[in-house]
């Protein structure tokens, strides 16, 4: 009965233009179930796992649903990371105040709870390359603590080791979230007609202080991604910083991008196993930073209107 429902949820997408714009601001199973409520379609997450043979453990709880994104041009860029300032991109003038409706603190998780997960070794595990010899086995011993928790138990995401952070998209039953839904469609809605093709989110992600995101590669989804980053307030010195690291696949060097509020990021996630994009993130600052990610085509540089930087 229930896999019947998805299936009638999917039916109902595919006959609406309002649904299919909906279903690309959904990132996790718990969001798929809200929206099937909202339509008269329930099911659980269960019966998502059961139906999706796509279904991925690796990455953040996303649902691995098919990838509708078109990746329109197959242009090469040298670099591989773009940063910009949100006030250098015109054209995203009029989504940055959507933005900041999405900067939200969810009554359901509780942050004391949260600190508690909180591991220095873990977090200094960042300040190791994936390509030294003593990775591997700190990161098979954090992927195989990771893999004990059940995923689909209500154990909050923050339980895993490499996920230190709060996924706002599994966070479904409060408040504010209605309101938070309709800004992710919207902010959807508004990117696509930049880009003038279907864009997906890929996830919504409160980074409290002392917080992080240890080493992982999206391989499962490769493609361009695009970051929205902001926090609520902001210092950094030298201990205390908030930033993006990656590990150049070609040279092996690591790439530390020290953060500040308001920048739209940019980098390509790869699938081949030579050219895989290692990162890691961590906000070892007293704010709270929050990011926002999008699936884009290749030719977004295009679409933004940046060639010439
Ligand atoms: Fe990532």
């Amino acid at each position: 009965m229930s896999q019947e429902a998805i299936l009638h949820l999917y039916e109902k997408i595919s006959e609406s233009e309002e649904m299919k714009q909906q279903i690309r601001a959904v990132t996790t199973y718990r969001e798929l179930v809200k929206l099937g409520e909202m339509y008269g379609c329930y099911f659980t997450a269960e019966d998502i796992a059961k139906a999706s043979t796509d279904y991925n453990q690796q990455n953040n709880q996303e649902i691995a649903m098919s990838n509708s994104v078109s990746f329109l041009s197959k242009k090469s860029h040298q670099n591989l990371h773009y940063d910009f300032k949100c006030s250098d991109i015109p054209k995203f003038s009029e989504i940055a105040s959507e933005f900041e409706k999405l900067k939200i603190k969810p009554s359901t998780v509780d942050i004391n709870h949260f600190e508690s997960f909180f591991k220095k070794d873990d977090l200094n595990f960042t300040s190791i390359s994936p390509a030294e010899v003593a990775f591997n086995c700190r990161y098979e011993e954090i992927v195989s603590s990771d893999m004990s928790l059940q995923e689909l138990e209500p154990n909050p995401e923050y339980t895993k080791r490499s996920f230190h952070l709060i996924n706002l998209d599994l966070h479904v039953e409060h408040q504010l979230y209605k309101e938070f839904f309709l800004t992710k469609v919207r902010i959807v809605k508004c990117l696509e007609n930049i880009f003038e093709t279907e864009v997906r989110f890929s996830g919504s992600l409160w980074y409290p202080p002392s917080s992080y995101r240890l080493w992982h590669t999206n391989e499962t989804q490769p493609g361009w991604r695009m970051y929205w980053i902001d926090f609520d307030g902001f210092e950094s010195n030298k201990t205390e910083k908030s930033f993006f690291r990656y590990m150049n696949p070609q040279t092996k060097e690591l790439v530390t991008l020290n953060e500040q509020p308001k920048i739209v990021r940019f980098f390509r996630v790869e699938s081949d196993a030579d050219k895989l994009f290692w990162h890691c993130i961590a906000n070892t600052t007293k704010f709270n930073r929050w990011s926002f990610g999008f699936l884009i085509p290749d030719n977004w540089m295009e679409k933004l209107e940046l060639y010439g930087i």
